[in-house]
């Protein structure tokens, strides 16, 4: 019999993806009918480190918030409070663990159940603080889709639509001036972004982290559109994406409780085309645009069905899972094994063979 629930609290965790605040709102309504409080933790864990950023969560907090980007409870992505950095007057850094604190807390603030709404890195915290007895049921979010144990993660529908768009609006001036564009989107280590978009927007050139790619593969094709008279192409390419035996292209390196930023690869890809067949070459790297304003329709039922999904599992007494999309369904999942592996585009899945069947060259050979 699960016990009785009265308070949940419910957090944010690592980069903000589209349809965070329609999950935020699910849970609070989905809870509030239960008769149960709901805090809001501000900042991921910041706010079970310092509670007086804790925010009681009514139904006034989370009106008119569905289709509003962002979170109204802040993230961040340096807030693992198993490895928290803290700076020193003198400019020194230390790496300190205050997750006692947190699990302190979380009993004075008599919580019941966490939600912890995150991508990898903030549900393998999540996965420790149950460890340490803590109920917690985790939400799947990442633009980037590359959770396990889930068909989809919400914001990457909105992530695919920007990068779409954006791809769609390139082919026009790319061909008025008989150029290479070549667009880097985010994806972190996984090419699900690049895969999808490029197709969508039928790029010519499509560069995953999961293909190495070689530039005679990627100027062959270029160069046998220019014999047909097609003067530009579109390349979209992955910001894991790497050439065969060379290394990500990073902007940062990892620090202590962060992980590693990319970015830069469009930029090296763009360079090398134009050596290689003399194309002008521009490069727009999409960022952040990925990840902001309004989520898309799919994202906000997917956010809704899963922090409703999340708050019934909760009043179950399931903890230590997460909520997943296994269509037509949202069902549960272990977190541990939601986070044992990275979600990887496969090779042989049917996007990457209808790419091929339609003439995309995927960086690794051409013809292709
Ligand atoms: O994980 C989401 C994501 O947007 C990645 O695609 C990207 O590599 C990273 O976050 C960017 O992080 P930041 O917001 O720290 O620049």
């Amino acid at each position: 019999m699960a016990l009785p629930i009265r308070r949940i609290a419910v957090n944010t965790g690592g980069g903000d993806a589209p349809g965070l605040n329609a999950v935020i709102r699910a849970v609070v309504l989905s809870a509030l009918r239960r008769g149960w409080e709901v805090l809001g933790i501000r900042k991921g864990y910041e706010g079970l480190i310092d509670t007086s950023q804790i925010l009681p969560l009514t139904r006034d907090s989370v009106r008119g918030i569905t289709h509003v980007g962002g979170t109204i409870l802040g993230t961040t992505n340096k807030g693992d409070p198993y490895r928290r950095v803290v700076e020193h007057p003198d400019g020194t850094r230390e790496v300190i663990d205050v997750s006692a604190r947190v699990i302190e807390n979380f009993h004075r603030l008599e919580l019941d159940a966490l939600i912890a709404i995150g991508g990898d890195g903030s549900l393998q915290i999540a996965y420790h603080f149950f460890e340490q007895g803590l109920p917690v049921v985790g939400v799947p979010k990442t633009i980037d889709n590359d959770l396990s144990h889930t068909v989809v993660t919400f914001g990457f529908d909105t992530a695919v639509t920007v990068a779409t768009e954006a791809l769609d609006r390139l082919h026009s001036t790319a061909e008025a001036h008989e150029r290479v564009m070549v667009v880097e989107v985010m994806g972190r280590y996984a090419g699900w972004i690049a895969l999808n978009s490029g197709l969508a927007a039928s790029c010519d050139v499509i560069l995953i982290p999961e293909i190495p790619f070689d530039y005679e593969a990627v100027c062959a094709k270029i160069l046998e559109r220019e014999a047909a008279g097609r003067h530009f192409s579109i390349v979209v390419a992955a910001e894991g994406a790497r050439p065969i035996g060379g290394t990500y292209v990073m902007r940062t390196p990892a620090q202590p409780g962060g992980q590693a930023r990319l970015g830069g690869i469009g930029e090296q890809v763009a360079e090398e085309i134009a050596r290689r067949t003399g194309k002008e070459c521009r490069v727009v790297v999409l960022g952040h645009l990925q990840r902001g304003g309004a989520p898309t329709t799919f994202d906000r039922l997917i956010a809704l069905r899963f922090g409703a999904a999340a708050v019934r599992v909760a009043a179950e007494g399931q903890f230590g899972v997460m909520v997943a999309l296994d269509p037509p369904d949202v069902r549960t999942v272990p977190l541990a094994a939601a986070i044992s592996r990275m979600k990887s585009v496969p090779l042989d899945c049917d996007s990457i063979l209808t790419a091929r069947d339609l003439g995309i060259c995927l960086g690794d050979r051409w013809p292709a």
